[in-house]
């Protein structure tokens, strides 16, 4: 019975599915002179578009448009920021920005063109980072820097599938590569120019998780079980939301520990921040990422008594030495306090001990700042953005919140 309907899926499969390799796509790409006099197969048909797979991969593809790879050419901070890149550089094509955020321009260097028209528009149709920019890398090449990823453009899609099963619209060929963190260093390691400057993990290879046997995948790509492809019986699978500044893994980010001491008129809160993340927290791509750690007292009447805040940041200098929340500006690093991979940090805060109040509130929190920068940058990214101060760019994401309720009037109690 099993088999009969089998045999029935997949002759209609024979009918409805058509190679997604070879079908025209309906995405209006204006082709440039030089392209249409290359022997180059047409942009769409190298590199199909996301849609394509979505048809048999859906749960793939519904993971893969909530994440912020699908949003790699999109957002408004990105926009404003490509734009001045673009004026300040010697690169008038924003080459080096596509290299991670539209990789596809690495084969086709003459479609930057129409990425900037597309990404202009403000509702970019082509992908940045979709299925095909990343399962038609065959290899890296690892001795550049960062690694270069190899493209092969035809009808053969990489994974980590011992044996996948046959479909019609394409070959699959495993490759050791997708289980390796290499995979992902390509574009996760440093902006390519701007060697001279720290890569952005940090020694991720040093670490205990990484020594370990665990990559970047098992934490960013967790496993589940169900189908791969529609209908498929079910297997080991992997997510394709790649959770990091958002979803599930910031739960597993660091471990904190208070302690509060009453000394008289002032008090001590000592944090003790163990990070379990094994490369650099927070990334120092785009220059104004910084996590934030806050310490705020409430006293009377849960009244503000006390608030400090320190961040957790890579500070970059340009050729005169002044900071610069543009990485591609920068020549030099001015300041960097992010947690290493897998530091333990201890950072103490003192403050007046608040006054004629029973008890005082300890509460540390640790927060993804919001983007910052020149006011003229920030508007422009507000104006930009659809949402407007809504945007997720200008939202605080929290990592940790812990809260203790100190007595002040027992001293013993307290520092007990
Ligand atoms: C072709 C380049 C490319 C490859 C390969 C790549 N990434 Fe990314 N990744 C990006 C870009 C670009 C972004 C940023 C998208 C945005 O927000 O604009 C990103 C974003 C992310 C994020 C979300 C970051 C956040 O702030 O939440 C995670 C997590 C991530 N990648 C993990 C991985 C892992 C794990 C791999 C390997 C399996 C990988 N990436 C491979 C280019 C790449
Ligand atoms: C080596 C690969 C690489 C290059 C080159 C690169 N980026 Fe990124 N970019 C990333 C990755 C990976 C992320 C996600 C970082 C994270 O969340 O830790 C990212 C994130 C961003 C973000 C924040 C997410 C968003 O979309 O708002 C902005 C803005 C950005 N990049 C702008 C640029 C600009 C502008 C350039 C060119 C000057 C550039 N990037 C070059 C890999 C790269
Ligand atoms: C940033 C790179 C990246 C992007 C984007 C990406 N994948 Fe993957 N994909 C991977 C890696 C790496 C693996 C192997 C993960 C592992 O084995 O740990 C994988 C595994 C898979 C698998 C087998 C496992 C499973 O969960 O079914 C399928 C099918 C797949 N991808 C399809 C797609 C489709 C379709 C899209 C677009 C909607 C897509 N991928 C987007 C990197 C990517
Ligand atoms: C006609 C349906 C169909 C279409 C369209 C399709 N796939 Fe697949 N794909 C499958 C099937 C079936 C499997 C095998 C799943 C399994 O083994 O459980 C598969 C497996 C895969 C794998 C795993 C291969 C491995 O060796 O790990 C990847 C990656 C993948 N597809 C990517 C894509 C991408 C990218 C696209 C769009 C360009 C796409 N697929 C379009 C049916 C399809
Ligand atoms: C042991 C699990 C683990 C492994 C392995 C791991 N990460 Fe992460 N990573 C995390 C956690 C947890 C966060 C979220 C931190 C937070 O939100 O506070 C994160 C955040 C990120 C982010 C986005 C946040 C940011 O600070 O900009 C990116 C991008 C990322 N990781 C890439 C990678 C890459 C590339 C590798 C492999 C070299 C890797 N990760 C290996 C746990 C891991």
């Amino acid at each position: 019975m099993h088999k009969i309907f089998q045999a029935i899926g997949w002759a209609i499969g024979v009918f409805v599915v058509t190679n997604v390799f070879m079908v025209a796509v309906d995405v209006p790409v204006p082709q440039t002179v030089a392209a249409q006099k290359s022997s180059k197969k047409p942009f769409t048909k190298a590199f199909p578009d996301s849609q394509k797979c979505k048809r048999c991969h859906l749960r793939v593809f519904e993971e893969w448009e909530a994440s912020a790879q699908s949003r790699s050419i999109l957002s408004s901070p990105f926009r404003v920021s490509l734009e001045r890149y673009r004026e300040t550089s010697g690169d008038k094509e924003g080459r080096m920005c596509f290299r991670c955020h539209a990789p596809s321009v690495l084969e086709y260097p003459d479609h930057t063109g129409v990425y900037i028209k597309e990404i202009e528009s403000g509702d970019p149709r082509l992908d940045g980072v979709g299925c095909s920019q990343c399962h038609l890398i065959k290899n890296v090449d690892p001795k550049q820097h960062p690694p270069h990823p190899i493209y092969q453009l035809e009808r053969t899609v990489f994974g980590s599938y011992k044996k996948p099963v046959e479909n019609l619209a394409h070959q699959s060929v495993p490759t050791e590569l997708y289980s390796q963190s290499q995979y992902c260093v390509t574009c996760h390691e440093n902006l390519p120019g701007h060697e001279k400057l720290p890569d952005l993990l940090g020694p991720w290879q040093e670490t205990k998780t990484q020594k370990a046997g665990k990559n970047c995948q098992s934490c960013h790509m967790p496993e589940a079980f169900g189908e791969s492809a529609n209908g498929e019986r079910n297997r080991k699978i992997s997510n394709h939301s790649f959770p990091g500044r958002f979803g599930k893994v910031r739960a597993d980010a660091v471990k904190v520990e208070v302690k509060t001491e009453v000394k008289g008129k002032e008090s001590e809160v000592k944090v003790t921040v163990q990070s379990l993340v094994p490369h650099n927290l927070p990334l120092p791509h785009p220059g104004w990422s910084r996590v934030e750690l806050d310490l705020t007292i409430l006293g009377k009447n849960l009244r503000k008594a006390y608030v400090e805040k320190r961040y957790y940041e890579r500070v970059f200098g340009t050729k005169d030495g002044k900071a610069t929340i543009f990485d591609f500006e920068a020549v030099k690093v001015l300041k960097e306090n992010v947690l290493k991979p897998e530091e333990k940090r201890v950072e103490t805060f003192t403050f007046p001990t608040p006054q004629n109040a029973p008890s005082m509130d300890v509460i540390v929190t640790m927060t993804y700042a919001p983007i910052y920068g020149p006011e003229a940058f920030v508007k422009e990214v507000e104006q930009r953005a659809a949402l407007g101060k809504k945007d997720r760019a200008f939202k605080p994401v929290q990592i940790i919140r812990y809260k203790e309720n100190i007595l002040l009037k027992d001293f013993k109690k307290a520092a007990g």
